[in-house]
């Protein structure tokens, strides 16, 4: 491992769309097994930070790189391919698949082995990896807690379950790092709590290195060993969950959020309060 052991580093990023600097000037660097929480009022440009890390926009400046190399001009399938995955901030599951296909879906990229003739012949080493990966959904929806809904099809779930699918999904293949854009929103107190051991466990236990954007400042001061919060594209604080909550700009930053969204404008702006 390169770069003092990041397995995620982010260097000068600057994203413009027209006269709005979305992103000036962000870094930070995220440990193999590391839990890092991205937080920030809306529009402080997590989600767009998230996309140039995951490959879907082009910084126009700066770097990102992962285990040490370089990989700001790759795809997205490439970052993929080389263990990154995302969820996003919009639910984006296969209304017409069912829960456990999500999860056979995601490795399906691996391939079989042997290629169209395999395929045609329905060969034994085809049907050992479709095995294979079958057991690997089961396994990810009993440690997420959705077994029961395996043979569900998707579009029928409620917020929270739909949730817990795509975190199912992005873990199916184990990820080296891990891009989660508000995994906890419409999710209840106890899915919040699996949400929580789940993430705990691949960083502690395969030391993926994850980084979580949640606008419940709670959950993410729990989870997070550190954070790094953003607001108008600038960091503008990191620490440790306490150093960040006692950081006066940190503060500042929410409060005026709260008061441009009077509340009401805002469902979340209850979540961030301190
Ligand atoms: N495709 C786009 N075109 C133009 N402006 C955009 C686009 N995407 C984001 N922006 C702007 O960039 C800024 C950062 O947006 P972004 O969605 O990254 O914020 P965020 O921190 O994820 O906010 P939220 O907490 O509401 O999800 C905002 O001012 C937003 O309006
Ligand atoms: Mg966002």
């Amino acid at each position: 491992m390169n770069d003092g052991g990041h397995a995620l580093l982010v260097e000068e990023v600057d994203v413009h769309f027209g006269g709005i600097r979305a992103l000036d000037g962000v870094g930070l660097a995220v440990r193999p097994g590391e839990i890092c929480g991205l937080i920030g009022p809306n529009g402080a440009g997590k989600t767009t930070l998230f996309d140039v890390v995951s490959g879907i926009r082009r910084p126009d400046r700066g770097r990102v790189l992962v285990d040490g190399r370089d990989v700001t001009r790759r795809s997205p399938a490439w970052r993929a391919r080389h263990g990154m995955r995302r969820t996003f901030q919009r639910q984006q599951l296969f209304g017409q698949l069912t829960v456990a296909d999500h999860c056979v879906v995601a490795q399906e990229w691996r391939g079989g082995g042997g290629g169209f003739a395999a395929d045609l012949l329905a060969s034994p080493t085809r049907r050992t990896h479709e095995a294979r990966r079958h057991e690997r959904a089961a396994e990810v929806l009993r440690a997420c807690g959705i077994d029961a809904l395996a043979g569900q099809y998707a579009g029928a779930l409620p917020v929270g379950q739909a949730r817990m699918v795509e975190l199912a999904r992005a873990v199916a293949d184990p990820p080296g790092v891990l891009l989660l854009d508000e995994p906890a929103s419409g999710m209840a107190a106890d899915e919040r709590r699996r949400l929580s051991d789940v993430v705990r466990r691949l960083a502690g236990e395969e030391g993926c290195a994850v980084l979580l954007v949640e606008h419940n400042v709670a959950f993410v001061m729990e989870l997070c060993a550190r954070v790094v919060v953003l607001d108008l594209g600038r960091v503008i604080a990191r620490g440790t969950a306490a150093e960040v909550r006692a950081n006066p700009r940190v503060r500042d930053a929410y409060l005026g959020t709260s008061l441009r969204d009077e509340g009401a404008l805002n469902p979340r702006t209850e979540q961030q309060s301190w």
